[in-house]
């Protein structure tokens, strides 16, 4: 098995993936916003989230002033597409979960995005870990607590990194602090995209 650095429940595999696999699964992915197109959302109290989002599966998790959710379409209307099986692959390989995801979130940062701390927990099935795939440029992970607060541990997720949050760390605190401009030369525009897979139902 790949090398795993665990830290606060928060298992780490750094450079699951290789050049090639990361490759194929940005040509998947672009066929997946050609279908369900990145979109900016806002938060429940309306403010504007700093990452574009979309999504692939039978879910896709979104937000708006209604709350955030899991939704079985895209807000403009259409389906979301299939989960790749490029992006299946890592899951079959790190979940150690009998249960298939039915969400793939999409997640693009640019140079000045970031995500605030917050837990996972829109799901039914916390016994179902959340899997995490870092492709691009490097973005400051911060690893929290199941409460609010407390310490917290920071790591930087480079290209081909996977996380995976289960156990003690499903429900614990995690954000992205900042996006290290031009680190990855995986996109050809720079950016970064994360990827999490989740079981909803
Ligand atoms: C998330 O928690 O939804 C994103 C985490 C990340 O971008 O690495
Ligand atoms: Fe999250």
């Amino acid at each position: 098995m790949a090398k795993k650095i665990s830290t606060k429940g928060f298992e780490i595999y750094p450079g699951l993936l290789d050049r090639s696999t990361q490759e194929s699964m940005v040509t998947d992915l672009r066929k997946c916003l050609q279908q369900a197109p990145l979109f900016a959302p806002v938060t429940p109290s309306g403010k504007p989230m700093s990452v574009r989002m979309s999504a692939a599966g039978q879910f896709g998790w979104v937000t708006d002033r209604k709350g955030y959710r899991y939704e079985p379409q895209h807000p403009e209307g259409m389906n979301w597409p299939r989960i790749p099986e490029t992006v299946l692959s890592v899951w079959q390989a790190v979940s150690n979960c009998p249960r298939q995801p039915e969400c793939c979130l999409i997640n693009w940062y640019d140079d000045s995005a970031k995500m605030g701390m917050h837990q996972d927990k829109d799901e039914a099935d916390f016994s179902c870990p959340v899997v995490s795939i870092s492709l691009g440029d490097e973005g400051l992970f911060r690893m929290g607590n199941p409460e609010r607060g407390g310490k917290t541990e920071s790591l930087w997720l480079r290209s081909g990194d996977v996380v995976v949050m289960g156990g003690t760390a499903r429900l614990a605190y995690h954000g992205i602090d900042r996006i290290r401009t031009g680190s990855g030369t995986l996109l050809p525009k720079g950016g970064r995209i994360n990827l999490t897979l989740r079981v909803v139902t």
